[in-house]
């Protein structure tokens, strides 16, 4: 399928994700004038005022309603509902959609579905000329994600399968590009020679906020460095692309990153799980699911080679906070007893934007001596759009520049299979602490961000 959109079927229509992200980003799309095709949403239970009515609530609860652009919405929503089993649901759906011939179809939906939403649009005749977007987690492994990609293909190509990672639409990781690849000064020193190692930290204040029956078959490695941890990784480390007409030129660049990484050693994995969890509601008794997660990998690449790259997320953190710090080797000791502390880069990317530089200056006074500055290079005004009004828009479009390719998630899962299926030691942490102390001393010199971030 190519072109723009004439339809757009969203499946869990009903479900937690249409109501905190979905309906708010479709009104947002319909005032920017990006969306103004038949809306159909597909749940289980309900008729159209009753989703008439969620889409109300929920665009009051998110943001408020803007009058012009919700009533539009009103008048494109329609309702499709039944069992996702039975072929009368999507002979209703293929009603619905009338005249359109290239609809999006978001499944929205828990992931165990969509192997059979995908048959049952082929049976219904839905799939000629239609594109899926496919929700996260796209898989449990390696095994179940190339299984699934099997799945989609048998009815849709590749070209057509536009699979969510929320982070790739926050315009804050498209900054992290667009600064590396819009400035000159970086690019001398952004490779071995000259970056010691790179931290990336995704903390949350928060706990597993009801969802801890999704939260406990999946843990931190699957729920966010399989996806959005390793994209960011892919964001810093990948080479320029060249400039070309072929919108896959920077996704091939993302998918080389990963294929340089070794899988994750078991021994470089410190896994935690804060004290309280095995009491939430949905969490198995006894769960060993980590909540928190420090690692470290390698981009065997002429340009990383021997960097370590150190991930660390987790629930139930200080702070809400997700940076990426690129520490610069340390400057040799040119003036006896001073040691001067490595440079570097920060980029903040949750929950505002800030690129920040760590150097040193002579402090004042008669003795020779130095003092460690942070100098804020940007910390940037204005909201950028919601990520999901960002994705699905350009999945109305037809642009894929930002999806995960099937290579490229087929990788992330290979990179962190051996974590997620050996049975490392879970320690547990208290609430509000940056995890458990076994995680402390995996970086030389000590966690970056969390040092800046306490003081
Ligand atoms: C989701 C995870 O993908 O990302 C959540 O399932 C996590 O556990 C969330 O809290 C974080 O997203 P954001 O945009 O709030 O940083």
């Amino acid at each position: 399928m190519s072109g723009r959109a004439d339809a757009l079927v969203f499946y869990g229509a009903t479900g937690d994700l249409a109501f905190k992200k979905i309906f708010p980003s479709l009104q947002a799309m319909i005032r920017r004038g990006v969306l103004d095709v038949p809306i159909v949403g597909v749940a289980k239970e309900g008729n159209v005022e009753q989703l008439k009515a969620r889409a109300r609530e929920s665009v009051e609860t998110h943001g408020g309603v803007e009058p012009a652009a919700f009533a539009r919405m009103m008048e494109l929503l329609r309702y499709v509902g039944g069992d996702y089993e039975d072929p009368a649901t999507f002979a209703a759906l293929k009603r619905a959609l009338g005249d359109a011939r290239r609809a999006v179809h978001y499944l929205a939906i828990p992931q165990g579905l969509f192997g059979l939403v995908t048959e049952q649009l082929a049976q219904a005749g839905c799939v000629e000329g239609a594109r899926l977007v496919i929700e996260k987690p796209f898989g449990n492994d390696l095994a179940s994600a190339q299984a699934l990609n099997r799945t989609l293909h048998q009815h849709f190509a590749e070209r057509d399968v536009f699979r969510i990672d929320h982070y790739l639409g926050k315009g804050t990781v498209q900054n992290l590009v667009f600064f590396r690849f819009a400035n000159t000064f970086l690019e001398p020193i952004w490779n071995r020679n000259y970056v010691e190692s790179v931290q990336i930290t995704m903390a949350e204040d928060f706990g597993v906020q009801g969802r801890g029956a999704f939260y406990d078959c999946a843990g931190t490695i699957r729920d966010v460095v399989q996806n959005h941890l390793l994209q960011i990784v892919s964001n810093v480390a990948m080479e320029p692309f060249p400039r070309s007409a072929d919108p896959e030129t920077a996704r091939d660049e993302k998918v080389k990153v990963l294929k340089g990484m070794p899988p994750i050693d078991p021994r470089d994995v410190v896994r935690g799980q804060f004290r309280g969890y095995l009491e939430e509601p949905g969490v198995a008794p006894g769960s060993t699911t980590e909540t928190f997660v420090a690692l470290h990998l390698y981009v065997n690449s002429w340009r990383w080679q021997g960097v370590p790259f150190f991930i660390r997320a987790g629930k139930n953190l200080p702070v809400t906070r997700t940076e990426v710090v690129v520490r610069l080797r340390q400057p040799p000791t040119i003036v006896e007893g001073l040691v001067f502390p490595a440079n570097y880069v920060r980029f903040r990317l949750s929950p505002d934007f800030v690129i920040a530089l760590g150097a040193m200056v002579r402090a004042p006074g008669e003795r020779l001596a130095g003092r460690e500055v942070e100098l804020e290079l940007t910390h940037l005004p204005g909201k950028d759009r919601e990520p999901y009004e960002e994705l699905l828009g350009d999945a109305l479009a037809g642009d894929s520049f930002r999806f995960a390719r099937e290579d490229y998630v087929e990788e992330a899962w290979r990179i962190v299979d051996p974590a997620i299926k050996t049975g490392t030691p879970v320690y547990p942490y208290e609430p509000g602490t940056w995890g458990p102390r076994e995680a402390e001393g995996m970086v030389p010199g000590g966690w970056f961000a969390a040092r800046e971030q306490e003081a």
